[in-house]
């Protein structure tokens, strides 16, 4: 099975992505959390990743696009992955098309989880993730058990350097602008489903579990 998460920054993809690969023993994929994996160990990668990030700006599609089709080429790949953040221009939606008709494949489901913008700023601010793991808390909706400490690893838990409401506000412009128009682009395809982010995140998940049944 190969899902495709679509929706605006902090809707809640990664949280449901989660979910997902371990319902259904796929692998998630986040080239969010490849990136910020590279930064946290300073590679050459992480370093150009950054420049963008911290601005709210998206990584240049030729770097995103080769990191992303090396992931899905490894073994724990072959029956299926759930994309995290991938792709977020059409460019990058047209070179996996191409990747996978060359393998006579093809994506399932692109799942848009649906959260309007005024929801979006009041949920960055209280996020904190682990950037050892990738795992993801609410500091009121979704609390680690203990404050600032990851449940799954035990790191530190921190706010995002690209969290902060005026990089969130420029993550939303460029959301509109070039990644939005994935949602038609799917829908064309006929593999769009919307789920409303809005709602609590295991009606959010029942709601997706409803669709990949
Ligand atoms: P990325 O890491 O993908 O960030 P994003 O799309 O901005 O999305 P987020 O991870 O912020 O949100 P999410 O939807 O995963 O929400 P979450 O589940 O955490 O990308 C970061 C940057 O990397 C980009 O800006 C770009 O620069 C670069 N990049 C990455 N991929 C790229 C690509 N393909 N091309 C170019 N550049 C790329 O949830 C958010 C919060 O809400 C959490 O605190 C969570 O606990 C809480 N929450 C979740 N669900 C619910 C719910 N139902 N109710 C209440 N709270 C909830
Ligand atoms: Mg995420």
């Amino acid at each position: 099975m190969k899902i495709i998460m679509l929706g605006a920054p902090g809707a809640g993809k990664g949280t449901q992505a989660k979910m997902i690969a371990e319902k259904y023993g796929v692998p998630h994929v986040s080239t969010g959390d490849i990136f910020r994996a590279n930064i946290k160990n300073g590679t050459q990668l992480g370093m150009e990743a950054k420049k963008y990030m911290d601005q709210g700006l998206l990584v240049p599609d030729e770097l995103t696009v080769r990191i992303l089709l090396d992931r899905v080429a490894q073994d724990d790949c072959k029956n299926g992955y759930v994309l995290d953040g991938f792709p977020r221009t059409i460019p990058q939606a047209q070179v996996l098309d191409e990747a996978l008709t060359k393998l006579g494949d093809k994506i399932d489901y692109a799942i848009d989880v649906d959260v309007p913008d005024e929801n979006i700023i009041r949920r960055m601010s209280g996020r904190r993730a682990c950037l050892t793991c990738g795992a993801t808390y609410h500091i009121e909706h979704i609390p680690p058990k203990k404050e600032g400490i990851c449940d799954k690893c035990g790191s530190e838990l921190v706010l995002r350097d690209d969290d902060k409401p005026e990089t969130v506000k420029n993550r939303l412009a460029v959301y509109h602008e070039q990644t939005q128009p994935l949602i038609d682009f799917y829908e064309k395809k006929g593999v769009l489903r919307t789920v409303d982010g809005t709602l609590p995140m295991e009606e959010v998940f029942a709601a997706i579990t409803g669709i990949l049944g």
